[in-house]
């Protein structure tokens, strides 16, 4: 049986984990291959809400392999964090692997996201300030620390005797920030090194021998396509290597294109967009209040207003396409349920001219104005709707005409956040 991608179609948050959580039940192994802990997956099931930075959604299930591929990159505090409050909760992380080749957040990451922003001043990208984008860059830079050396302490000794100089002197003589010390961050990180290695494996290999027995993959994608460091409005991005596009999710776990038989997209019903950056359809003053009021839209990893406003399908029929996206998961359509009216940007008006390009820079996109069609809201309960021909009419119109926008069928939409709020059009495991 071959893999399946779930991956965001927006600017992330769309509800992957929730997504995951749903479909988990029939696959075999869940796989998060890229970004780190500035994902944050929301999971409301029988351990109540957990929020999840680092660890698959599939961990609820006590049968399913969890996979955290070598395209993540792990701050092992949080991880530990997280899989000591899974724990608590009674859920077992016993079948929970981490890749070798993981890069990790070092402490001088979190402290250069932080000082990069501030040096940035009025064009900040409005990260989460984790350190994610400076891990990444240091990724790339092949000035990376991996998890192999983490939980080896004379690899670690030795690879920390190069790097920290290194990175000591950017903080030094580029920020004019404090150096770190390196005994105190060898002997933390040391025993968090110790503390991680029994889950440590070569996943890949793991992975892949799951697919020879013909067993199911799910692979959990973090962000969404418009934040994507190619695909996205760059600079305002984020970074992960590989991308957040559904062709990183090969190389963030170790198998080929030929493995993917699937990619789901998951968009919400409508746009939101936290940090900065354009965002067309954004909803300024007591419009997008109502939407972040009635959608409770705030970050799930920094508890930031998440900007709100209409669906754009100029920019979700572009992601659709450069994901190649099979179906679409829709989320949150209880969240329109008490609009009379119902807008959707179809094309923008840029430069005088109209225009179904989403374009390639910032700059342009920040020029762009939505053209809106309006559709009839429905005005209706939706949460407890679990087959697709008992929703109100409109809201069905609805639907259809998204999934005729974005160019792609529509298989699952959700009507609340816990696992039986959703109804299923077509099984996508
Ligand atoms: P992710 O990063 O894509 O996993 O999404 P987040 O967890 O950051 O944000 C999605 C939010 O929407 C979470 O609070 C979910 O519980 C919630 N959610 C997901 N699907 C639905 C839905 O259909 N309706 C409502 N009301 N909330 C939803
Ligand atoms: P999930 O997986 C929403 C955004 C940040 C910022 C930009 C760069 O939960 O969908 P970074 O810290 O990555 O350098 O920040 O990217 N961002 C997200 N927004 N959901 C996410 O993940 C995000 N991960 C990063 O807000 O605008
Ligand atoms: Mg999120």
């Amino acid at each position: 049986m071959p893999a399946i991608i779930v991956v965001g179609g927006q600017w992330g948050d769309e509800g992957k984990g929730r997504v995951v959580d749903l479909i988990a039940r029939k696959a075999h192994v869940v796989a998060r291959y890229s970004a780190g802990n500035n994902a944050g997956h929301t999971v409301i099931n029988e351990f109540g809400e957990t929020r999840l930075h680092l660890v698959p959604a599939g961990i609820f299930y006590p049968d399913k392999v969890c996979v955290i591929g070598n395209g993540v990159v792990i701050d092992p505090k949080v991880l530990l964090e997280e899989i000591h409050e899974l724990r608590s909760r009674g859920v077992s992380v016993e079948r929970l692997h981490v890749s070798s080749r993981c890069h990790i957040i070092m402490p001088w990451h979190p402290i250069i996201d932080r000082l990069d922003e501030e040096l940035r001043g009025k064009a900040a990208i409005g990260t989460t300030a984790r350190g994610v984008g400076p891990c990444f860059a240091d990724k790339v830079a092949r000035a990376g620390i991996r998890m192999g050396d983490l939980i080896d302490p004379e690899a670690f000794r030795e690879r920390l005797s190069f790097v920290l100089p290194y990175k000591n002197a950017f903080l030094e003589k580029l920020y004019g920030a404090e150096p770190l010390s390196f005994e105190e961050v060898y002997s933390t990180y040391t025993e968090y090194g110790a503390e991680i290695a029994p889950f440590v494996t070569e996943t890949a290999e793991l992975v892949q021998d799951a697919l020879e027995r013909g067993e199911m993959v799910l692979l959990e994608g973090a962000q969404g396509g418009l934040l994507d460091l190619d695909a996205g409005t760059y600079e305002y991005v984020t970074s992960s290597v590989p991308s957040s596009l559904a062709a990183g999710a090969g190389i963030g776990i170790g198998i080929g294109p030929t493995q993917i038989s699937k990619v789901v997209g998951v968009c919400k019903v409508y746009q939101t967009r936290v940090g900065n950056g354009p965002m067309p359809t954004e909803l300024l003053g007591e419009e997008g209040d109502l939407l972040r009021e009635r959608g409770q839209e705030y970050g799930t990893t920094t508890g930031r207003p998440r900007r709100c406003g209409w669906f754009d399908a100029v920019a979700g029929r572009y992601i659709a396409r450069l994901n190649g996206m099979t179906s679409v998961a829709l989320t949150r359509l209880d969240i329109l349920d008490q609009y009379p009216i119902i807008k959707v940007c179809t094309a923008y008006r840029l430069d005088g001219t109209t225009t179904k390009i989403f374009p390639s820079s910032a700059r342009t996109l920040l020029r762009a104005e939505p053209i809106y069609e309006e559709l009839p809201g429905w005005q209706k309960d939706t949460r407890q709707v679990r087959a697709f021909e008992d929703l109100p009419a409109q809201a069905k119109s609805y639907v259809q005409r998204i999934q005729e926008l974005l160019g792609c069928p529509i298989d699952l939409v959700s009507v609340g956040p816990e696992r039986e709020h959703a109804i299923i059009i077509r099984p996508i495991i």
